[in-house]
């Protein structure tokens, strides 16, 4: 069976845009594939001034929390912390000296988010590395994620066939996928960029455990224009399209028909449609969400037994490997 590995940051709390642009999507990938799911907490340590002790260690248990309520099934699937396992981190010191500086300094996402910076972590740098471990080590065939990593896994690719050439086949070459997102959702304030964990003003993002006053306020005060036309037009129509492929996407219904019936009776009804929508969209992940949280001797269990399988995948990858490369194996001589 295909594998897929996937991993999101727990660098802040989870909103619709992650919702349809990606988890929905792990969620389908369950039915036809061996998924492993990741929050890389590691990750989210890289950047020295985002990093709080205290928010990391919450958000982490938030993160897995989202997933596990948005549909990620621990029994079909393997869901665990990327800090739970450290053949990660290990194994990153085996691709550390195998990757070229020159390679990771070119590396676009370190490029934007070193530029201007007086200083930047070592962490950072190696980013990409750890990120590189994180998908060899499990083999994964296919990693779905947004067109920004598309570098991130060409560089995966690049150094797995780099050390299989070097030591032998151990590392299987992933390939990046960007399944159709169910909607590119947009800031609801500034429907021209996309809605982000890193906006100007959180009325612009509607957050998955947002309850529903908040949602309905929220997208009531969407910025549209000043006609009065129901159409999806991105160029002309921001605002009104985002809102029509929220619907659309939290409905299953296509964008025409619903512009057809929305087309003609004003903003204000159309809001409050899309309002219902999306509350009714997120009630029940609201709701395995609260059931959750409240039982966190239960989250903490399924997530020691993720990292508990991917562990048994994960130590023996990097064995392999470092058998490969020439490490003297325990008990050997
Ligand atoms: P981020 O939190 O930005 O690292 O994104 C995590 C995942 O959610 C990535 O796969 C993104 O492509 C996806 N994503 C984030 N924001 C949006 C958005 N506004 N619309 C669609 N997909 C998004
Ligand atoms: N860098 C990814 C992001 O910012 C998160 C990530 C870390 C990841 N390790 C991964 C994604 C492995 C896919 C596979 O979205």
């Amino acid at each position: 069976m295909t594998r897929v590995f996937s991993g999101i940051q727990p660098s802040g709390d989870l909103h619709l845009g992650n919702q349809l642009g990606a988890l929905v999507n792990w969620v389908g990938m369950q039915e036809r594939a061996d998924c492993v799911y990741c929050v890389v907490d590691l990750h989210a340590m890289t950047s020295p001034a985002e990093h709080d002790p205290a928010t990391l260690r919450q958000r982490t248990v938030d993160a897995a929390t989202t997933l596990l309520a948005v549909g990620v099934d621990p029994e079909r699937s393997i869901l665990f912390v990327q800090s739970h396992v450290h053949e990660h981190a290990e194994c990153t010191w085996l691709f550390n000296c195998i990757a070229g500086f020159g390679e990771l300094r070119k590396q676009p996402q370190f490029k934007d988010k070193s530029e201007g910076q007086e200083s930047v972590s070592v962490g950072l740098f190696d980013y990409p590395v750890l990120q590189t471990s994180d998908i060899l080590l499990y083999h994964a065939d296919e990693v779905p994620v947004g067109e920004d990593q598309r570098h991130h896994i060409e560089l995966a690719r690049d150094l797995g066939q780099r050390f299989n050439h070097r030591f032998g086949e151990v590392f299987t070459l992933p390939k990046a996928i960007h399944p159709q997102a169910a909607a590119r959702v947009m800031d609801l304030q500034e429907p021209t960029n996309k809605m982000s964990k890193s906006t100007s003003s959180e009325k612009g993002v509607v957050y998955l455990l947002d309850d529903p006053t908040r949602i309905a306020k929220k997208i009531k005060s969407a910025v549209t224009d000043s006609a009065t036309d129901i159409r999806y037009d991105r160029d002309a129509k921001p605002g009104v399209s985002n809102l029509l492929e929220i619907l659309a996407a939290a409905t299953g219904r296509s964008i025409e028909d619903l512009a057809a019936e929305h087309d003609g009776h004003g903003y204000g009804a159309f809001k409050t449609a899309v309002a219902e929508a999306v509350v009714e969209l997120l009630r029940p992940i609201q709701q395995r969400h609260a059931e959750l949280a409240a039982d966190p001797a239960e989250v903490a269990r399924l997530l020691d037994d993720g990292a508990h399988r991917a562990r048994t995948i994960a130590a023996d990858t990097l064995q392999r490997a470092k058998d490969a490369m020439g490490l003297l194996p325990r008990g050997a001589a």
